[in-house]
């Protein structure tokens, strides 16, 4: 069945049991009114008549029933339709004494407690005391007693015409506030469970958008009113957030991940076609004796450009996904520059660059040692790359909370446009210089904003076109340094 008629049903059924019980309450506690009111008033005509409805005659030294003042009363009650008899002491009807009407003496058992001075209301169907026919009627007997001695009863009677009459006035009112009731508790369960249908319906709508995989979709609007339905729709919204995200998320990573083969798979193949190529010369005989050897060294070094290569790109996964250890020590910045620069001399020279250092004697830094050199080392490679016969300066000097160190250049420099992309795996500014000695991978940066942003530190980088360029890293001291997260065990 459909939930709007569940619903329907149920809102309709508990109106409609309330007010059928009610109903039936209503009627017999009015019927039980009316029945006693009733007897109320049979019971206060017996009182008038049990005073005045004797007299006494002179003559014969008795009672006898005071006819004129009884039929009086009948007329007066005449719209009523109540009648009075009287009996004596002997259950014989002394009023009405005509002879024509057959007059039935009050039944034993009734008698029995009317003597013992106990006034009876007798219920509904009984029998006329008048004719002794069986008719719906009520009657009130009254045992009148002088000196305990029983003197006569009294009786009042009226047919139960108009106590049913009115008593059906109730029930048919009744009936129809039933009937209206209904109507309207039929009219207010539609608008209540239509209400809440549309609710669910409108959920299952949505569901429905997002297994078709939009998840552009806003449920939240339910929310005002607090209850069961509108706490699903906010979970269920709740819900569509974080499969958005991981949905977005897996995008991301398969993007990453297409364009990493993409890339790896090109870099890869410049030094294996050169390798191909010579060693199909070698194969075919077509390298002169004298060239073979240049050949051989030309393989071995493509050969170490594909092992670095290969080994960058591990090192950067493992760097991404927090696979390494830092072993972090506070250690002269200033000492690890000279070696550096003792180290880069040849280059430079080879280039025509001069190499400063510009740094206090010590200058303490807290990082992890050899990682610290790589990063130094590959920005510093970098500035002798893209600088011909220019100055590179190498500084490092202590800042608040952190060391401060940068390599300053005066060659090339960058667009703004290439400043952005710098980080990017792979991302060379020009392409055309890619087979220099030094550089050739486009990983360098990548790798070394990872260790950087893995300190805790910071990177960035100032340039202009055809003046220079200048990297500023930071390192946060000991006392800042971010707490490295534990190592994740991702392939
Ligand atoms: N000091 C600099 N002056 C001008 N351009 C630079 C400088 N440093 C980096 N770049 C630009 O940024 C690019 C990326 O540098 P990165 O070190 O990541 O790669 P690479 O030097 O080309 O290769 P490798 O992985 O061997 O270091 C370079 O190709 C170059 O275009
Ligand atoms: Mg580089």
């Amino acid at each position: 069945m459909k939930m709007l008629y569940q619903q329907m049903l149920a809102i309709f059924g508990v109106i409609f049991v309330m007010m059928a019980i009610v109903s039936v309450l209503f009627i017999r506690s009015t019927t039980a009114n009316v029945w006693s009111n009733s007897f109320d008033q049979l019971e206060e005509y017996t009182d008038v008549l049990a005073d005045n409805a004797l007299q006494v005659n002179v003559a014969r030294s008795a009672f006898e029933p005071n006819a004129a003042f009884i039929q009086n009363s009948e007329k007066i009650l005449q719209n009523q339709r109540v009648h009075f008899m009287i009996y004596n002491a002997d259950n014989a009807a002394v009023y009405p004494n005509n002879q024509a009407n057959m007059v039935v003496s009050i039944e034993a058992k009734t008698w029995a407690k009317l003597k013992k001075g106990t006034s009876v209301a007798l219920p509904e169907l009984t029998t006329n005391p008048r004719n002794g026919k069986q008719q719906s009627m009520t009657i009130y007997y009254r045992p009148v007693f002088l000196s305990d001695k029983l003197l006569f009863v009294v009786a009042a009677y009226a047919p139960v015409d108009n106590i049913q009459s009115s008593i059906r006035k109730t029930e048919y009112n009744l009936f129809i506030a039933f009937l209206l009731s209904a109507l309207v508790a039929i009219v207010v369960s539609y608008f209540v469970a239509r209400y809440q249908v549309n609710r669910i319906n409108r959920l299952r709508q949505v569901t429905h958008q997002v297994a078709e995989g939009d998840y552009d979709v806003d449920v939240h609007v339910q929310s005002k009113s607090h209850d069961e339905v509108s706490d699903l729709a906010n979970d269920f919204q709740d819900m569509v957030h974080s499969l958005r995200d991981s949905q977005a998320e897996i995008h991301r990573q398969e993007e990453r991940r297409r364009q990493f083969m993409a890339d790896a798979a090109h870099e890869m193949r410049t030094p294996l076609t050169t390798i191909n190529g010579l060693l199909e010369g070698l194969a075919y005989d077509a390298i002169p004796e004298e060239s073979k050897g240049q050949s051989i060294e030309l393989m071995r070094n493509e050969t170490k450009r594909l092992i670095r290569l290969v080994n960058e790109n591990l090192d950067y996964e493992k760097i991404r996904t927090n696979q390494i250890l830092l072993k972090k020590q506070t250690f002269n910045a200033a000492e690890a520059l000279a070696g550096m620069v003792s180290q880069l001399k040849q280059k430079a020279d080879a280039a025509g660059d001069k190499l400063v250092l510009d740094a206090a004697a010590d200058v303490p830094v807290y990082a992890d040692h050899d990682r610290f050199v790589q990063v130094m080392f590959n920005i510093a490679q970098n500035a002798i790359q893209f600088t011909q016969n220019g100055t590179i300066t190498l500084s490092a000097k202590a800042g608040y909370h952190q060391t401060e160190l940068a390599v300053s250049d005066t060659g090339i420099g960058m667009t703004e446009d290439q400043v952005q992309n710098i980080w990017e795996r792979y991302y060379k500014a020009d392409p055309s210089r890619k087979n220099t000695k030094y550089g050739e991978s486009g990983l360098g940066l990548a790798i070394v904003h990872q260790l950087v942003t893995l300190h805790g530190g910071s990177i960035t980088v100032d340039s202009q076109q055809g003046v220079g360029t200048t990297f500023k890293v930071t390192f946060p001291d000991e006392e800042t340094a971010p707490q490295q997260a534990p190592i994740t065990h991702t392939k």
